[in-house]
């Protein structure tokens, strides 16, 4: 069964696309795909019951990143691949990273191919191009390695250690977003007024470089600070919504170490750090509806 995981970025996205550092985690949610030769090429995706063939001038883009998945395996039989998705889209947790992920690991598995995750996650960056035109490739990165790293554009991952698990509840405003979207728009920021987008992005880096040391020191109340920092910065830039700050809010009311949104913004997710999985419960119940936890070591 081929899997690519879920992520939750905890600091620098936004920044990361214009090669600063960032934190993502790797979490348990995701996706499984498995692959069959078949009669002709076909992509299922459960729960949406869509049936899409490979086609890559087509105007639906999951049929272009098939065909660009499928472009990478010359002389391979015609494949069914039917991926079970268990993320919502469009929500900041790396959806369309995790089918992609998944959709390679299955045909992978299937021909016998043989590679490191890390080999399998840099694969996949073909597949998220199509959805998002220039991503840092956090999102595939973390879907295939998994667990706490540091990434920046270009650089081998950097796993972070820490004899501490991270409890992290992750709640869903419902809001869909469209990553490219708001990635073009931090881009137009950037061309407008480059000295205070450039700021503002230095800003989340030292927040991010922090970060590292407070993970590697197991000091979640300094991380949690770090976090709210990097909300701010990144409403600053107007990614948040009023939801989601209104979540992140709730969640901090609850106890929550600190919270921010996670990913593109302009909806999708936020999620909050715990001090203690006892406590990461509380704060999902009291966040209500959807809200998770996860709990990632390593
Ligand atoms: O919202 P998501 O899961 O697609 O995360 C996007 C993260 C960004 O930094 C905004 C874009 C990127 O390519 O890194």
């Amino acid at each position: 069964m081929g899997f690519g995981r879920g992520k939750v970025i905890l600091l620098g996205e936004h920044a990361v696309v214009h090669g600063f550092a960032a934190i993502a985690v790797g979490i348990e949610q995701g996706v499984r795909a498995k692959a069959a030769v078949a009669r002709r090429d076909l992509l299922r995706l459960t729960p949406w019951s869509l049936a899409l063939e490979p086609d890559p001038a087509s105007e639906e883009p999951l049929e272009r990143a098939f065909a660009a998945a499928l472009a990478s395996y010359p002389g391979r039989p015609p494949l069914e691949v039917h991926a079970w998705v268990d993320l919502p889209a469009g929500a900041g947790l790396g959806c369309s990273a995790a089918i992609g992920v998944a959709v390679l690991d299955a045909i992978d598995e299937l021909l016998g191919i043989e590679r490191s995750r890390a080999a399998l996650g840099a694969a996949a960056l073909a597949w998220e191009r199509v959805f998002h035109g220039n991503p840092s490739g956090i999102d595939n990165t973390m879907s295939a390695v998994g667990g706490v790293a540091l990434f920046r554009k270009g650089v081998p991952l950097e796993p972070l250690h820490s004899n501490k698990a991270l409890h992290l509840v992750i709640g869903y405003s419902g809001e869909a977003s469209s990553t490219k979207d708001m990635v073009d728009s931090v881009t137009r920021q950037l061309d407008r007024d480059p000295d205070r987008v450039r700021k503002a992005f230095e800003g989340i880096e030292s927040l991010v470089l922090n970060a590292k040391l407070a993970i590697e020191a197991g000091d979640h109340v300094a991380l949690g600070q770090l976090i709210d920092l990097n909300h701010t910065i990144l409403s600053s830039l107007m990614l948040c919504t009023t939801k989601l700050d209104a979540m992140c809010q709730i969640a901090r009311a609850a106890g929550a170490l600190g919270a921010k949104m996670t990913g593109a913004g302009g909806g999708g997710c936020m999620f909050a750090l715990a001090a203690k999985l006892e406590e990461a419960h509380h704060i999902r119940d009291v966040l209500g509806t959807g809200a998770f936890v996860a709990e990632v070591s390593r």
